[in-house]
């Protein structure tokens, strides 16, 4: 136990010396100017062109006016351009497969959460079926919407950014696009062992062993064409969200095998284990793969590097310092240490140091230039998730502080809180990269630009009321648990009307999603109108010949 105790303290006086170190070498140059890498996203006279290929001809136009109406038309340098349609091409089969399958898992693990929901408030409904239970419907939700839906739409944006920002054509698509299948097949099958009733009981890690295995699998093979890349890049400097991708690519996999092992841990230990996994999955896996999506594309299309390049690496170099020790505080008064609880609170603290990093950093990038969202769909929703990942951060380090964790554990609040984050912030960022990347997969334009606004206004109202009303339900359910001379019945049932009304936004936000579903298989299809303007980086080649011809409009950088 000493030992113990010794080796997690000297961790994280290590962290604390290893930022300070950090600052320093920064602060003498060590990491260079900066300013090099964050303009690399960029080719000669990019920069001030704006670009969002979601958009619509008027929108780009007034979006350019917005952010800097002198800006002269891009001429297409076609070296670059072509290297970088060479590197697009190289991806697009395996990332619209990827980006394909995660809305299919969309769509699925959001009825999931629907019934989910209405369970919670109508328990005698649908009770017929042992597999829509809440027991099983539950579990089904989470893991569908964690490795279904978050996973496949993480990897499928990585897979695109990737080749770009390494400027080299990605190594060994047909290793990703089995990794891919394998991964699928895996989630299939957890989740109808779960619909079965069989299930390892530990949430996030329900999925028995062996659908875990091609999982494994899968997840290697998807993570080792990205690594192949990285070592044959053409770039001097890595961008930020090469960083992001690259460890996130490392830690996930680590994370999934030492949490899935069967009979390496029981009792408290399996517990500490569990939400070790629980939280480093969010921290250390979704994270990493918004942050980077959010670092590419909000300087891409407001045409404008980012605000600070060595504020981006303080960022992702403080969330591997800080983040790794945090997840003791899901057990805040659980049987465990407390200095194992109170590690884990000094540590959810301290994350206070990227979060405001990266905040600061990318708002500061998007100051004065908030009209740009009115036009550019990407950027709506981009911007908002950067936003919603800041106020998740925040309420997350005080969630995490024993005196409002005692208020708002087993409550409705930290499922309030766990949207915020892993919807709010990360699906938000997600559904901006499809709608950027789609059209340059597919060469095909949005069939209709008002399912997106539709889509933006169903999920933000749906999310909207769920969140307000589960954080106030949930606040008063805990006051209400804590006092001694109100029965327990009594704080389940005013919990009911808030329950309702998550249903009704959660109802929004599934409709919202069947609108996004249907507009992303119409462009799969390429229905709709032929506007192929804001799709393309390159003219489409003439009758028999192979030359593609750069376009020597705006929209055109990397
Ligand atoms: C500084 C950053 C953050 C801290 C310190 C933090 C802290 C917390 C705390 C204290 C809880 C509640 C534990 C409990 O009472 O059971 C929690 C739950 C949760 N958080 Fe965060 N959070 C942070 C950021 C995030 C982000 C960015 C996401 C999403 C990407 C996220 C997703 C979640 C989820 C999904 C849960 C629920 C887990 C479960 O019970 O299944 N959090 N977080
Ligand atoms: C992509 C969209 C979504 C994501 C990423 C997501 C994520 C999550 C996560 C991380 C949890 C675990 C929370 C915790 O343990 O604290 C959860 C639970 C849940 N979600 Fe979602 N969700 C999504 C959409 C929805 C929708 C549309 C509904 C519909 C109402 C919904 C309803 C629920 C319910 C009822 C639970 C269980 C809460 C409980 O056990 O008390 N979710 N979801």
């Amino acid at each position: 136990m000493d030992l113990t105790v010794g080796v997690l303290l000297g961790t994280f006086i290590l962290s604390v010396l290893a930022l300070f170190v950090f600052i320093a070498s920064m602060a003498k140059g060590l990491f260079g100017s900066g300013g090099a890498a964050a303009v690399q996203i960029f080719d000669k006279d990019e920069m001030g062109a704006v670009e969002d290929p979601a958009a619509t001809k008027k929108q780009r136009g007034n979006l350019q006016e917005a952010m800097d109406p002198g800006h002269a038309q891009v001429k297409g340098n076609s070296r670059e351009v072509a290297a970088r349609l060479r590197a697009d091409q190289s991806s697009s089969l395996v990332v619209g497969v990827c980006l394909t399958l995660s809305v299919f898992w969309l769509v699925l693990a959001s009825f999931a959460g629907l019934i989910a929901s209405i369970k919670l408030h109508m328990p005698d409904w649908w009770v017929g079926q042992a597999w829509l239970t809440f027991g099983r419907i539950r579990p089904i939700h989470l893991n569908l919407v964690a490795y279904g839906w978050c996973s496949m739409a993480g990897i499928g944006v990585a897979m695109w950014l990737i080749p770009r920002l390494l400027k080299t054509e990605l190594v060994g698509a047909k290793y990703a696009l089995a990794g891919g299948v394998l991964w699928t097949v895996g989630i299939t099958a957890g989740t109808v062992a779960i619909a079965m009733g069989y299930s390892d009981g530990l949430e996030w890690l329900e999925y028995p062993w062996m659908a875990d295995i091609p999982m494994i699998v899968g997840g290697a093979l998807v993570g080792f064409p990205l690594w192949l890349t990285l070592l044959r890049r053409k770039v001097e400097h890595l961008y930020v969200s090469v960083w992001y991708i690259a460890a996130g690519l490392l830690w996930f996999p680590i994370l999934f095998l030492v949490a899935n092992w069967p009979g390496l841990h029981f009792g408290v230990q399996q517990a500490t284990m569990n939400w070790w996994f629980g939280h480093n999955v969010l921290g250390l896996w979704f994270t990493p793969l918004g942050l980077a999506a959010a670092y590419y594309f909000i300087p891409k299309v407001l045409g404008k590097p980012i605000h600070s390049y060595n504020l981006s690496l303080l960022g992702f170099w403080s969330l591997a310092f800080f983040y790794s020790q945090v997840g003791g505080h899901h057990l805040i008064g659980g049987p465990v240490p407390s200095w194992l609880i109170t590690i884990s609170i000094v540590q959810s603290m301290m994350m206070m140091v990227p979060v405001f990093a990266v905040a600061i950093n990318q708002h500061l990038t998007v100051l004065g230039n908030f009209r740009a969202l009115l036009y550019s769909p990407t950027l709506r929703f981009i911007v908002l998730g950067a936003m919603m990942y800041t106020a998740a951060s925040v309420q997350g380090s005080l969630q995490a502080l024993r005196a409002v964790n005692t208020v708002t554990h087993f409550t409705h609040y930290t499922v309030a809180h766990a949207h915020l984050g892993l919807y709010g912030f990360f699906s938000m960022v997600m559904f901006g990269s499809i709608y950027f990347i789609m059209p340059r997969v597919m060469k095909w334009e949005w069939p209709y630009p008002w399912m997106i606004s539709a889509h933006f206004w169903l999920v933000l109202g749906g999310f909207s009321v769920y969140f307000t009303g589960l954080s106030f339900g949930g606040w008063y359910q805990g006051l209400a648990m804590l006092d001694k001379d109100i029965p327990f019945m009594d704080s389940v049932k005013l919990t009911i009307p808030y329950l309702e009304a998550r249903s009704v936004g959660g109802a929004l936000m599934t409709l919202g999603h069947l609108v996004f579903a249907l507009h992303f298989f119409m462009m799969g299809w390429k229905f709709g109108p032929r506007r192929l303007g804001a799709a393309l980086l390159a003219t489409p080649e003439p009758e028999g010949k192979s030359a593609t011809k750069t376009l020597p409009a705006r929209g055109v950088s990397a």
